[in-house]
């Protein structure tokens, strides 16, 4: 393939600071490289802009930075769209997970320009379908399931002029263990039935979820948009994210999804999100996070 890298140096949307540094983190881990060894021919296409939170005002408390955080997901939705008409595939590099309402629009506005829907696989500890109304935190990372699916914020919903961005039957969250009492309303209130949690992965095994998770993003689609926030993976092998919870994939688990996700090759893009370097331990969590990446773009162990 040929990949452009799209660092979005994000954290306004999260309450602790350091995800911004998480762009430099993964490329310090060399993706670059790695990808290029894999056969793809990859340019970095440098960071879009954010704003720094120290300059600005927090604006509305139950969605703090709200307006920044538009901006800069407009600026990255835009240039994945311009990814996509060069015939090449977008791999972004968060920041928080508030820049996947950014990355998502521009994946689903240059194919919806083709007539065709996508699908999304959201793989993650939590499942980010906060509004405004119903946040405990106020922290935009927590909603851009809920702007995606056409809920709010209006003003993450609404980039291109158009809402929802995904179908709820194209929509599958995988590996979700830690879900608001006020997210679980959403949830139904979007319409969501494929929530592949923890327990699904134990019981069921990785290789069966994946494949039911696949299934149901690619059915009547383009293909799906895989957004990969790193607190999916247990904090013994992720330390560095900034809202951990215990009891989540493992390291090998993690791998095979990825394997399976390259298997299937109907990904038309790729993000890692919540990669913070000021708590991991000597940048482990981008290193993972880029052995991740090459096995979703083919790595093989033979
Ligand atoms: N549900 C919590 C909230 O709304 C945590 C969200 C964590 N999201 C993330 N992308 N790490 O604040
Ligand atoms: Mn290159
Ligand atoms: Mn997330
Ligand atoms: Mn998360």
């Amino acid at each position: 393939r040929r990949i452009r890298l799209i660092g979005v140096p994000l954290d306004l949307g999260a309450s602790r600071r350091g995800v911004d540094m998480g762009p430099s983190a993964v490329r310090v881990a060399g993706l670059e490289a790695r990808l290029e060894a894999l056969g793809h021919v990859v340019t970095d296409g440098g960071n879009i802009s954010v704003a720094i939170a120290e300059t600005k005002t927090v604006g509305e408390q139950n969605a703090r930075y709200l307006k920044e955080i538009t901006e800069t997901c407009t600026k990255a939705a835009e240039m994945v769209v311009k990814t996509l008409e060069e015939g090449m595939t977008p791999v972004i590099l968060g920041g928080d997970h508030s820049v996947a309402a950014g990355s998502v629009s521009g994946v689903a506005e240059f194919y919806r320009r083709q007539h065709q829907k996508i699908g999304l696989i959201w793989i993650d500890a939590h499942s980010d379908i906060n509004t405004p109304a119903s946040s405990p935190s106020g922290n935009v990372h927590g909603m851009p399931l809920a702007a995606l699916l056409g809920l709010e914020p209006a003003s993450l919903a609404n980039i291109f002029g158009w809402s929802p961005k995904v179908a709820p039957e194209n929509t599958v969250l995988v590996g979700v263990r830690d879900i608001d009492a006020t997210e679980k309303e959403n949830i139904k209130r979007a319409g969501v039935t494929e929530v592949y949690t923890m327990r699904d992965i134990d019981e069921r095994g990785m290789r069966t979820v994946m494949e039911e998770a696949l299934r149901a993003a690619g059915r009547g689609t383009a293909g799906y948009h895989v957004s990969l926030d790193m607190d999916w993976i247990d904090p013994e092998d992720a330390p560095g994210v900034g809202t951990p919870v215990r009891g989540g994939a493992t390291y090998r688990e993690a791998h095979l999804a990825m394997e399976i996700i390259a298997d299937h090759g109907r990904m038309l893009s790729f993000e890692i999100v919540e990669v913070n370097p000021v708590i991991d331990e000597h940048n482990r969590t981008a290193d993972l996070a880029v052995e991740l990446i090459s096995s979703a773009f083919g790595k093989k162990i033979l």
